[in-house]
């Protein structure tokens, strides 16, 4: 298949796109590079690559021409990163993204399936799942929740819309991400010798590692049009919903370490129990890893210097960094004249 990923040189991705390559797919990464290439450097002499540095909310429609499905992963990805310019978070992770769909739509594409994320459930007792109402509480989960109704508006017979509520993502990746709980964690013991854990530990997360999020975008590609149309997924697994705080309890022992910890923020507003029945029973999803490994894995990595943090792995440090880069540049003038 021909596939467009947007966002492809992203934490998800970039393993998303080798995982597609290695299935013998075509792949277009359309991705305005906010972080670099690097991720996308080993492979980018395969041939059945293209990588393509443009932006949803301008790129010209005939890179969609032959294609068979859109993969939507491009946005400001996570919550505080969208509260430091929201009008921008709305260009982009909703106006940005309806644009790729109806372009999508309008260049014959067969197949759009949109990453949003279960954060649009906010707030909530109980156990959710597709039919619970969101009650998306930041403007990062508004946005992912309106790009969700007006690309699902857009399905058709001769086009479909799929939409994967991701979990919180977790483990390696060639473009990492520490700013996420399971990554952040181990990232805070290896450096301090203690887990950070957000106030107040009670709070419920749903989690799942970047290499399965990754193949329920493959499945979900790859599974007969009648069973997908028009349909809602969350993305994760029953047995990996944890509080956060004994999820730390299981970091430290998964790395084999006392478990120190110490808090950071205020509490944590959001807390979400999901069922993910509907991917399991569809899709056939069934994840391969579990946190355990995760953080196993990352902590090795790090032990072994095949990663590091830096300013680039947390998304709202490096977002920052650019508004304040393009705000200096604006600012500086010669003879006068703003550069
Ligand atoms: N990582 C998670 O835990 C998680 C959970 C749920 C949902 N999601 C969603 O999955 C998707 C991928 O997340 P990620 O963790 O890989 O994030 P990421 O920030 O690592 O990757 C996003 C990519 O999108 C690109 N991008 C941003 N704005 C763009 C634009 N205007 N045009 C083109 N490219 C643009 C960036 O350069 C980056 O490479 C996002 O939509 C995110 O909201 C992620």
């Amino acid at each position: 298949m021909n596939v467009l990923i947007t966002g492809g040189a992203g934490y998800i991705g970039s393993v998303l796109t080798r995982l597609m390559l290695d299935r013998g797919h075509k792949v277009k990464c359309l991705d305005r590079i906010f972080f670099g290439d690097e991720s996308l450097k080993e492979i980018s002499g395969n041939k059945n690559l293209e990588i393509i540095k443009d932006d949803i909310r301008r790129f010209d429609g005939k890179i969609l021409d032959n294609i068979d499905t859109v993969i939507d992963m491009a946005a400001l990805s996570n919550d505080p990163s969208g509260d430091l310019n929201p009008e921008s978070t709305m260009n982009i992770n909703y106006k940005g993204r309806a644009r790729v769909a109806e372009l999508a739509k309008k260049h014959a594409v067969k197949r759009y399936i949109l990453a949003s994320s279960c954060s649009i459930y906010g707030f909530r007792e109980g156990i959710l799942d597709e039919n619970t109402p969101a009650n998306p509480l930041t403007t990062y989960a508004k946005a992912n929740y309106m790009a969700e109704k007006d690309t699902l508006a857009l399905s058709d017979n001769e086009f479909t819309v799929t939409v994967l509520r991701q979990a919180t993502v977790y483990g390696l990746s060639p473009k990492m991400r520490f700013d996420l709980a399971i990554n952040g964690m181990t990232l805070g013991f290896y450096k301090n010798k203690k887990i950070p854990i957000m106030r107040d530990g009670t709070q419920w997360r749903p989690f799942v590692h970047v290499k399965d999020t990754s193949k329920a975008f493959i499945q979900t590609m790859e599974t007969e049009i009648e069973l997908i149309q028009k349909e809602i997924f969350n993305i994760g697994s029953n047995e990996q919903n944890y509080q956060i705080f004994p999820l730390a309890e299981l970091v430290a022992k998964s790395i084999g370490i006392p478990f120190n910890y110490e808090w950071y923020g205020s509490p944590d507003t959001r807390s979400y129990k999901i069922n993910f029945d509907k991917a399991k029973n569809i899709l056939k999803f069934k994840p391969d890893n579990t946190p355990k490994e995760g953080a196993k894995e990352i902590y090795n990595a790090l032990e072994n210097k095949e990663v590091t943090d830096s300013m680039k792995t947390s998304t709202v440090k490096w977002y920052k960094n650019l508004i304040d880069m393009d705000n200096f540049l604006k600012n500086i003038k010669i003879d006068g004249k703003v550069l």
